[in-house]
């Protein structure tokens, strides 16, 4: 009896504390608490932790051994066993015969690696998450595997537990922390003998795979889980849903944890507490399931190239754009840079994250804990984006349009090219204009702007530029006077 109502109280407690956002009309506790079956009808259920949908922005770091080369990309290694002339070219003018990939490892010295110098640029740069590749497929793992023998940072190269010296930074500058993790593995002699029987032995899967996954999940408890290398074999291979509802049931991070869409063949844009698609995924119209664009800053590489050219580097510009475009339809963007194999962060990176930062000080509100709006970009002009705030967090449906029950406490329209004359002129916000009950403001500046509707277009006369703070793209605020 005793035992019984201490359940209960733990539970009502549980409940409070794993979702305490205040009201939520579409979600009950009750199904927080929940316990996931290992199929994908049931585990699709799963509402989505609402930290994610208001976080909009991460970073994204591939580091590992290809960051010794530092040539062609981080697929360095199959390019150069796969016959590649480019790789083998550059092998032979490079380095002695017989030079072993593994023999990379020791290079990767991260001798300049400070965490915390990391952490601050991202922070500064307004990210709330950041993922690192704790495995590429390469195999070295970025934290001390237990079956990753001579093929980790802390034994090889680095010589340090780098997924937890970073984890402890970036929870520090209050940004939460998520890991990359390849499914397979290249050249794993373990999963070569699986592929060989067809994926009828999952030995593998058994030995290594699963094992790694519950370390790092059990010892940095990540906040993301962002799977990658999985289109070899189906997801009864990798066993993908018990260890989501391992994952979602069981584990030290089943409250907040989300996930990619990476779970084997025919997985992506159908199961995943967000969808990434393929890389770069930026669809520019609203989606019906929450999502992420996953993109490079540098872009040819996920890894850092030394003979990167200014040229390949996405412009502030094309940045910012990628970054808006994929927030109004209800994406996140993780906005990828790879570290060296020194542990420096590039400085063109640096400044490309750090602008970030400088427009998001000032247009903060039109981004983060925002949900699309009835339109995306607008219908006359295409570089104006939507946003708006609501009331509500729907876990369900976390990027559908404002339903009759949501209570909008502002609309933002963010523009990406300023107009010759100084008046912006859009079509799918003029009827909110019309009722006369709106007040219009740029974020950064003070004061309210005027406009004129006509012929079902409104056109807002801008201050004047020289005044306005933000470079590169401007956030106008309709809010009900
Ligand atoms: C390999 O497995 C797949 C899926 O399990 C099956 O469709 C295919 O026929 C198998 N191929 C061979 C050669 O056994
Ligand atoms: C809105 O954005 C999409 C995606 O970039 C684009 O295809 C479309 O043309 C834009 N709409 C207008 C009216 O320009």
């Amino acid at each position: 009896m005793i035992i019984f109502v201490f359940v209960i109280v733990l539970s009502i407690t549980n409940a409070t504390l794993r979702h305490g956002h205040g009201s939520n009309a579409v979600v009950t506790d009750k199904e927080y608490l929940k316990r996931y079956a290992p199929d994908w009808d049931d585990l699709d259920t799963r509402p989505l932790p609402e930290w994610y949908d208001r976080a909009k922005i991460g970073i994204f770091l591939h580091w590992g051994v290809y960051c010794v080369p530092s040539f062609g990309s981080e697929w360095f290694w199959s390019n150069w066993k796969g016959g590649k002339a480019k790789y083998e070219k550059f092998m032979t003018n490079n380095y002695p015969p017989g030079f072993t990939y593994q023999e990379f490892a020791p290079m990767f010295t991260a001798e300049f690696f400070d965490p915390e110098k990391w952490a601050k640029l991202f922070a500064k740069a307004g990210a709330k998450y950041v993922v690192l590749t704790s495995k590429h497929h390469e195999g070295f793992t970025l934290f001390p595997s237990k079956r990753s023998f001579s093929w980790n940072a802390l034994e090889v190269g680095p010589k340090r537990d780098l997924v937890g010296d970073l984890a402890r930074t970036i929870r520090e500058e209050g940004m939460k922390f998520g890991v990359y993790h390849s499914l397979y593995e290249w050249f794993n002699p373990i999963y070569e003998e699986d592929k060989k029987a067809n994926f009828t032995t999952q030995t593998y899967v058994d030995t290594k795979l699963w094992p790694d996954i519950k370390q790092l999940i059990n010892d940095y408890k990540p906040s993301v889980l962002w799977s990658d290398g999985d289109w070899e074999a189906y997801d009864t291979y990798w066993k993908s849903t018990e260890l989501l509802a391992w994952l979602y049931n069981d584990s030290p991070v089943r409250d907040e944890i989300v996930v990619n869409d990476r779970w084997g063949i025919g997985t992506y844009g159908k199961h995943g507490d967000f969808f990434n698609y393929q890389d770069r995924y930026n669809p520019g119209k609203l989606l019906k399931h929450k999502w992420e664009n996953a993109f490079t800053v540098d872009g040819q590489s996920w890894g850092y190239r030394r003979n990167v050219e200014l040229s390949e580097i996405l412009s502030t510009e094309e940045l910012f754009e990628q970054i808006i475009s994929t927030v109004s339809c209800g994406g996140n963007a993780l906005i990828n840079i790879g570290p060296t194999k020194e542990g420096t962060i590039a400085p063109i990176f640096q400044e490309r994250l750090l602008s970030l930062g400088d427009w998001l000080a000032i247009n903060r509100e039109a981004i983060y804990n925002t949900s699309p709006w009835d339109s995306q970009n607008d219908t006359l002009n295409g570089d104006v984006w939507y946003t708006c705030t609501k009331t509500t967090y729907n876990a369900r449906n976390p990027i559908a349009k404002p339903s009759k029950l949501d209570s909008i406490t502002a609309i933002y329209a963010i523009f990406l090219e300023w107009p010759t004359d100084g008046v912006l002129t859009v079509r799918d916000i003029t009827m909110h204009l019309h009722s006369g009950n709106y007040q219009v403001e740029m974020l950064g500046n003070d004061g309210y702007l005027n406009w004129q509707i006509s012929g079902g277009d409104v056109s807002i006369q801008l201050p004047d530029k020289a005044e306005v703070k933000s470079e590169h793209a401007w956030s106008l605020k309709f809010t009900l006077k």
